[in-house]
């Protein structure tokens, strides 16, 4: 059955990826972006997938894009919650601002943009919640205090929105994505990034259609007694028991 769905940071990297894979499955895929104006343009002429601006750390700019999109295309029945931003330094040089823009960004936002959505799927009683974590929200990474902090927090946020919401048709769950080969990762300074991927016993990055194929089960009716999961996706870098 065709939904709407809203995919966050929807137009570059694993969100591209994620938005092109839902709209495959036939879902009517509107695609979140804060503001890199040109790679949304480039995205929406090459998919058809119509964007939306506003900034998920935000929570009146989230609550007015998630309106305009349940006036335009119906009722939200996704969520993919996928925006993310790295400021990436060791905590004794971290300063407020870096770890606040991480925060509100990967962190608020789940809250901004779930919350004008939950009341609607409990209503009509059936609803996909998936959010992106982080292999770094797992295991805690070196440089990433702030990151790995709001990836955990986007975990137990998870879990304790599948116990509410189970009886109403909604799942909610996690996808903790490894290193995956998108302009993120490439941030990374070279040699870094050459000692973390031989870390990774897979022997090369993940694809951001790997983490979409992910997405796509779980929003799919295949997927219902999943709840509250976390999907560990990162070619066996770091095994974790959830
Ligand atoms: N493990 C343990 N200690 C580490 C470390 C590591 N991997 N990396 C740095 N450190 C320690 C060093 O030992 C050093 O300590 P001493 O001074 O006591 O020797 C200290 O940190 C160096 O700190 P600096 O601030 O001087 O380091 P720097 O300026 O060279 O930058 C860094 C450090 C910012 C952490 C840099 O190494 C870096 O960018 N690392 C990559 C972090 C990372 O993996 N980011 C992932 C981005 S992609 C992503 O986030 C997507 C996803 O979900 C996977």
């Amino acid at each position: 059955m065709a939904r709407v769905a809203i995919v966050t940071g929807g137009t570059r990297g694993i969100g591209a990826a994620i938005s092109k894979a839902l709209a495959a499955d036939g879902h009517k895929v509107v695609a979140n972006y804060a503001g890199n104006e040109e790679a949304a343009a480039k995205f929406n002429a090459e998919t058809g997938i119509p964007v939306i601006k506003f900034d998920v750390a935000d929570p009146v700019s989230s609550a007015e894009g998630i309106a305009k999109i349940e006036a335009e295309h119906g009722p939200i029945d996704i969520v993919v919650n996928n925006a993310g931003i790295t400021r990436d330094a060791t905590f004794h040089r971290l300063s407020y601002e870096q770890w606040s823009q991480v925060l509100r960004t990967n962190l608020d936002s789940v809250f901004n943009v779930t919350r004008p959505v939950i009341e609607g799927l409990r209503a009509r009683g059936w609803g996909r919640i998936i959010n992106i974590s982080s292999i770094n929200g797992q295991k805690g990474q070196a440089g990433q205090t702030n990151y790995s902090a709001a990836k955990a927090g986007i975990i137990g946020f998870t879990k304790a929105l599948a116990q509410e919401n189970a009886s109403k048709g909604i799942t909610a769950n996690v996808i903790a994505p490894g290193y995956i080969d998108t302009e993120m990762v490439a941030a990374v300074p070279e040699d870094v990034l050459k000692k973390i991927i031989a870390t990774i016993p897979t022997g090369r990055l993940g694809r951001a259609d790997e983490i979409a194929a992910t997405v796509s089960f779980l929003a799919s009716e295949k997927a219902s007694f999943f709840n509250g999961s976390v999907l560990t996706v990162n070619g066996a870098q770091y095994i974790a028991n959830g």
